[in-house]
């Protein structure tokens, strides 16, 4: 089956949000549409993108099909929680579209980030202000407009929302560790057991009510009981709130991110114990709300990136390679997120989508050698790999990282001029031909008002939509034949 693409760019003769929110360089128009987004096949839409665009600099590849998929398992996996985005993993602009067209709602840690998503016509119940210790004109900001629900931990950020949000409403932020975590939080934020009680006391006394619980057991989660261990303490507060006959009772429970799509903890291990541990402790009948505030999981695995040779340098044995992205940019996950990378490069993935499916950056009868890859800044730190096993690669030539969408481009710096605002984003949408209408059918009944009458009819040999915006209808248009 190939696949033929009609080209028609996203939002043409239409004024719609989306297209006007677009800049240069979010390539938003003629999406590629894939059969399953295998490494084969983002390999070979690298390779035709460096030809078609005359790539040299380093570009991003975002499946919004993979997207759309984990935004499928995620509903399937855990049904009673709604996820909230957790926006500062990656504020990439078709990542947060999407996501709004599927119903998601959003975890905003600033103002900037609230006006973002406001910005796509998300409305304010969706949102939710989830950093523990705000900037006080961004409170008063989201008062402004009308979004109500923030996370807080201490007596002066309760005093801080007193004087500046009338509307305000809080979840209680508790510490809940997963000693594992890739990045702990809990030393800098959550209230102890011991100091519920005062918090509670204090928001009571300013009639600032408090709404429910939240946690966040740490980005990057290993243990799948650390999750229900913190269901279990937020039933507590639920149940000293309740013994403390306040002028607010609670009603939501937001059981914060630290899923992943693979690696460290497997997504449907943390999502039986979250369910198991809600039926035990916040049983339906209890009317409780629960969100999640998932960054991590939407944003790693859809998000590749690739990187080229400028320069070389061969040292005894060891081959030193300098790339156009590196610590100060993208790799700034090195870190600040403490990430692993994947690598793998280009030239030895198979040209032909056909040859071998499971490619996963084995370089097969290629002669390796022990290779040290530097990021193009000044600084001795600026290095991406070390030890690495690559052939003899030449300037010029493309090293591919897989999954980093997550807090990659989201904390990277302009440092020694090396801008991250000029780094493209190209989008392809990987359909999964087997789940294929399973998948955009269930975007249709996520979403029936948005896409009221869009979706085309969905066959094997149908039309597929292109993309779509929270403001406008989907636009066809790519055709399977
Ligand atoms: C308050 C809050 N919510 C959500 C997230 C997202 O976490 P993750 O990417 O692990 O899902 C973070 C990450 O640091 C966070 O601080």
């Amino acid at each position: 089956m190939g696949l033929a693409w009609l080209g028609l760019p996203w939002g043409v003769d239409r004024d719609d949000k989306l297209m006007s929110d677009t800049d240069a360089r979010h390539a938003y128009g003629s999406m590629q549409i894939m059969q399953s987004g295998s490494h084969v096949e983002i390999d070979s839409f690298i390779r035709s993108t460096i030809q078609k665009n005359g790539m040299q600099d380093a570009f991003y590849v975002l499946d919004l099909g993979l997207l759309v998929r984990l935004f499928q398992e995620w509903v399937q996996a855990m049904p009673r929680v709604k996820p909230f985005y957790a926006v500062k993993c990656s504020p990439d602009p078709a990542l947060l579209t999407t996501l709004a067209a599927l119903g998601a709602g959003f975890d905003c840690a600033s103002k900037a980030e609230i006006a973002q998503v406001l910005d796509l016509g998300v409305s304010t119940e969706r949102i939710v202000f989830a950093n523990p210790c705000k900037i006080q004109s961004h409170v008063a900001y989201a008062a402004s407009v009308g979004v109500n629900i923030m996370t807080f931990d201490s007596e002066s950020e309760v005093r801080k929302v007193k004087a500046n949000h009338p509307r305000g409403s809080l979840l209680l932020r508790i510490r809940t560790d997963d000693r594992g975590a890739r990045c702990p939080l809990g030393v800098k934020y959550g209230a102890l057991m011991n100091e519920v009680e005062n918090l509670l006391l204090v928001a009571d006394h300013l009639g600032v009510p408090v709404a429910g619980v939240s946690f966040h057991i740490g980005s990057g989660a290993r243990d799948a009981f650390s999750f229900a261990d913190a269901v279990a303490a937020a039933r507590e507060v639920f149940d000293i709130s309740a013994r403390m006959k306040l002028h607010s009772s609670m009603h939501i429970l937001d059981i914060g991110g630290g899923f992943t799509s693979g690696s460290s903890l497997k997504f449907l291990d943390a999502a039986a114990a979250v369910n198991s541990a809600l039926d035990r402790y916040f049983p339906p009948e209890m009317g409780v709300t629960v969100i999640a505030e998932p960054g991590r999981y939407f944003a790693e695995t859809p998000s590749t990136l690739a990187t080229t040779v400028i320069g070389k340098r061969v040292r005894g044995d060891v081959k030193e390679y300098w790339i156009n992205d590196g610590i100060y940019g993208s790799m700034n996950c090195l870190l600040y997120d403490h990430a692993i990378l994947k690598y793998r490069p280009l030239v030895c993935s198979p040209a032909e989508e056909s040859r071998n499916n499971n490619f996963h950056g084995d370089c097969g009868s290629l002669h390796t050698h022990n290779s040290t890859v530097f990021g193009p800044t000044c600084d001795g730190l600026d290095t991406v790999l070390q030890g690495a096993s690559l052939p003899d690669l030449s300037i010029g030539d493309w090293i591919i990282f897989p999954n980093m969408g997550a807090y990659t481009v989201a904390a990277g710096s302009g440092f020694n001029g090396f801008s991250m605002s000029t780094m493209r984003t190209f989008y392809v949408f990987s359909v999964n031909l087997q789940g294929c209408s399973a998948s955009l059918g269930f975007l249709k009944c996520l979403a029936p008002d948005l896409m009221k009458g869009c979706l085309p009819e969905l066959n094997m040999d149908g039309n597929i939509i292109e993309s779509w915006g929270i403001n406008s209808p989907a636009i066809v248009v790519g055709k399977f034949q």
